[in-house]
């Protein structure tokens, strides 16, 4: 029998319930129509900049040190200012470390359209998801100001002095922001370690510290990749603490380069979402479906698993309604206003190769996946995914959905759990018995009920996972206990 998951859930562990839909309301659909929808309106004017390639000024000289991957003596002349900005950093009042994150926020949305645009053409995200990521990263900063001032009585706090934040590439914006915005909260100085297909991105973030008149060297950062120099970087004494979201396989890296090192890592999912006959199928249809194939699948919370059970599984009009709805999808690059998926940041890898070729024995498509160009793929939807196989197991990171059919609703919660990871879970349900009763088994940091199991909101959706998606002590990116969790504390001595 598989191993379970330790019974205590992550400190800040919360659900997320959408409130349930009275069955005489409008369904509210999840279609945009772009002459109805004034967001898309504005989108036309960003997607005319990303066309035209406009040249992004802001970047500055930043765009040369973007340009380059970092070499021994960069990473060695990083760490020694990195070490001294962060012994001044330290001993400045939380009051004033708050302001200074305060200030950031107001940065980042000052530069909102270059973020969209620069997001747009390095990693190829379309115009509605670094949107949204822009307000994360504002509500990031503006959040860890806040924690920043939490009074922790009887203990006194000893930040890290130098903390590498090593973030992915599918959320240039918000996730390197959300590293960098805890560790200067904590008292900490960063080196920002970007991934190198997002390294512009970085260096506008890096730039928005900058107008925030964050003191110089506070905030470096450095473009490596994960050879040598990379080794280097995180293997080096004079960082204190790392913060990586990325590949299970990378924390696994960095931890074998240094077996003690404080390591916060968010990693690798492989979640699902369940769908039951009480279930509201039309909600649940459109919640599959962008959960599934938002920024292509390129998301470590997406759902690349849906389990239908009982009479769901042998519906005609469900199986119809999803492959109407992924059909329909608009597939296009990011200066098409009204893409709804958008390229892969690269061509296919190994893993998404076996996602999107030929289907293993018992299994076949639904909906066939299909090549536009290398990097932008119509997304495909298996039938037949049965427990232990491929689809099952491996985080593809595209755009591949695996269907399940499952006896009961304990069937499917194994089958959800029955992965080495635990990040995000769904459950589409309108009878609050079987809410309950999933609420208590599923094994995952955020399990949403009725709603996309993608984009968490800060503070109300704090973020993390158990079992093989985290490392580190459990508190959640953008929850209560975070900022807390970064540093050491040591009881007061008394007075006199
Ligand atoms: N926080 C993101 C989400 O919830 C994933 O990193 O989708």
């Amino acid at each position: 029998a598989a191993a379970r998951a330790p019974l205590s859930r992550p400190d800040d562990w919360a659900t997320q319930h959408r409130s349930l839909r009275d069955p005489g309301e409008p369904d509210p659909g999840f279609a945009n129509a772009v002459d109805t929808n004034p967001a898309l309106r504005h989108n036309q004017v960003w997607a005319d900049r990303i066309r035209a390639r406009l040249p992004e000024p802001e970047l500055g000289s930043h765009r040369v040190h973007a340009a380059a991957i970092g070499t021994h003596a960069e990473v060695d002349d990083v760490l020694d200012r990195g070490r001294i900005a962060g012994e001044a950093w330290a001993a400045v009042p939380a009051e004033r470390r708050a302001e200074a994150l305060r200030r950031l926020a107001g940065e980042i949305e000052r530069l909102r359209t270059d973020f969209v645009t620069v997001a747009a053409d390095e990693v190829g995200k379309l115009i509605d998801q670094s949107d949204v990521e822009v307000s994360e990263a504002c509500d990031f900063a503006a959040y860890y100001a806040e924690r920043a001032l939490d009074p922790h009585p009887g203990v006194v706090a000893v930040p890290p002095r130098l903390t590498v934040v090593a973030p992915p590439w599918n959320f240039p914006i918000a996730i390197p922001l959300g590293g960098v915005a805890a560790a200067l909260a904590a008292g900490s100085a960063v080196v920002l370690k970007p991934a190198p297909p997002a390294r512009r991105t970085a260096a506008l973030l890096h730039e928005a510290c900058r107008r925030a008149g964050l003191p110089a060297d506070l905030v470096q950062f450095v473009v490596v990749d994960d050879g040598p120099v990379g080794r280097r970087l995180i293997d080096d004494d004079r960082v204190d603490t790392v913060i990586l979201t990325g590949a299970a396989e990378t924390a696994e890296l960095f931890r074998s380069w240094r077996p003690d090192l404080r390591l916060f890592a968010e990693t690798s999912g492989k979640n699902a979402i369940v769908v039951t006959p009480s279930a509201d199928l039309d909600q649940a249809v459109a919640d599959v479906v962008s959960s599934a194939f938002g920024h292509a699948g390129q998301k470590c919370s997406a759902s690349s698993l849906a389990i239908l059970v009982g009479s769901v599984a042998r519906s005609e009009r469900f199986r119809q309604q999803l492959v109407d709805a992924v059909s329909s999808l608009h597939v296009a690059w990011p200066d098409d206003p009204a893409a709804q998926v958008g390229p892969l940041t690269e061509p296919p890898g190994e893993k998404l190769q076996r996602g999107l070729g030929t289907p293993e024995p018992g299994q076949s498509w639904l909906v066939e996946p299909r090549r536009i160009d290398e990097r932008l793929w119509r997304p495909g939807i298996r039938v037949g995914v049965q427990p232990g196989s491929d689809c099952h197991q491996t985080e593809y990171f595209g755009p591949v959905l695996g269907l399940m059919s499952a006896r009961d609703l304990d069937e499917a919660i194994e089958w959800q759990n029955g992965t080495v990871y635990g990040l995000t879970a769904g459950l589409h349900s309108l009878d609050r018995g079987e809410i309950a009763h999933w609420l208590d088994r599923v094994e995952a940091g955020n399990c949403y009920v009725n709603r996309s199991i993608t984009g968490a909101i800060v503070r109300r959706q704090p973020f993390g996972g158990w079992k093989r998606s985290a490392v580190g002590p459990g508190a959640k990116a953008g929850g209560p206990n975070y900022v807390a969790s970064l540093v050491d504390w040591v009881a007061e001595s008394p007075a006199g």
